[in-house]
């Protein structure tokens, strides 16, 4: 797939860090318009209480409307595991289209079954406001920019390309956090390290902005870095490792890893482009698949 890169156009982006999902939220401002993209909003949520609440959301809603933007997309990179997406709430409030990529229909049946969702939960996309396939464009005011499929992680997994910016979504963490896990249901090591090669593949001076960073060390939270950084020092695929040098390293890590907090809730939301599940009340509802992930 030849993708159409153009890293003459430099967005300017504004992250958003959350530090209870440790979550960044991007807002991606057209260089030549007032239009602009929201990449992977969270919405807060207090699981032990069931409560949710738009803390993280009304930060993002605000800056939009005081820099006077129009938002255009809200851009989900692949669904979450981690934070549930504020996505419905923010285009209430401000418009624009929920996009992700088709593969979300593999994710939906998945996870459809492990949570024993009924006949109304549709498992064709139709949640969302747009699909993306792999190479598909579409314009963020008058820039142009495209999506990569990019699985591994998931199977819906896509990083976002906006001019000389790209949104990585959990193929790549810094440079010192490596990658992201690879044993969800649909995950694959072998097929996320094909996925990164094609990140690694885009021009050295591209802007690569994660999903999730956790400070490893001890360091500052950061979120930015470029091709050239990760293809350089990347702790897990920089440097020239080999397919299957990162394949045994990263099934014996994920097998050690416990699944994310926000799991349960997550799925249910994410796969539902952000809307909380009801139960056949029409009552706000999340369930508890005992022994099903
Ligand atoms: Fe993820």
């Amino acid at each position: 797939m030849e993708y159409p890169v153009d890293t003459s156009l430099k967005p300017e982006v504004t992250g958003f860090f959350d530090p209870a999902t440790n979550t960044i939220s991007y807002v991606v401002k057209d260089p030549a318009s007032d239009a602009c993209a929201i990449v992977d909003s969270v919405m807060d949520i207090d699981y032990a209480a069931g409560r949710i609440t738009y803390e993280h959301a009304d930060e993002l809603i605000k800056f939009v409307q005081e820099n006077g933007l129009k938002l255009e997309w809200l851009i989900e990179t692949h669904v979450h595991a981690d934070h549930l997406s504020a996505a419905p709430y923010i285009q209430e409030k401000l418009g624009g289209k929920i996009g992700i990529g088709e593969h979300i229909v593999t994710v939906q049946d998945v996870f459809g079954k492990i949570f024993n969702e009924g006949t109304e939960f549709q498992r064709d996309g139709s949640q969302f406001d747009a699909l993306f396939k792999d190479g598909d464009t579409y314009m963020v005011g008058q820039m142009p920019v495209f999506a990569m499929h990019t699985p591994g992680h998931t199977p819906a997994c896509m990083v976002h390309v906006m001019g000389n910016a790209a949104f990585v979504g959990d193929t790549l963490f810094m440079p010192d956090g490596g990658s992201a896990r690879a044993d969800f249901p649909g995950g694959d090591a072998g097929t996320l390290y094909d996925s990164i090669q094609k990140v690694l593949a885009l021009p050295d001076e591209t802007r690569l902005f994660m999903c999730h960073d956790y400070g490893p060390n001890g360091r500052d939270i950061q979120w930015e870095t470029t091709v050239a950084d990760e293809k350089a020092h990347n702790i897990h695929v920089g440097a020239g490792k080999t397919k299957e040098e990162f394949v045994k390293f990263r099934t014996e890590r994920d097998a050690q890893l416990a699944m994310p907090k926000l799991i349960i809730p997550s799925l249910q939301v994410n796969m539902r482009a952000g809307e909380v599940p009801r139960d056949k009340d029409g009552v706000p509802m999340l369930k508890v698949p005992v022994n099903g992930l």
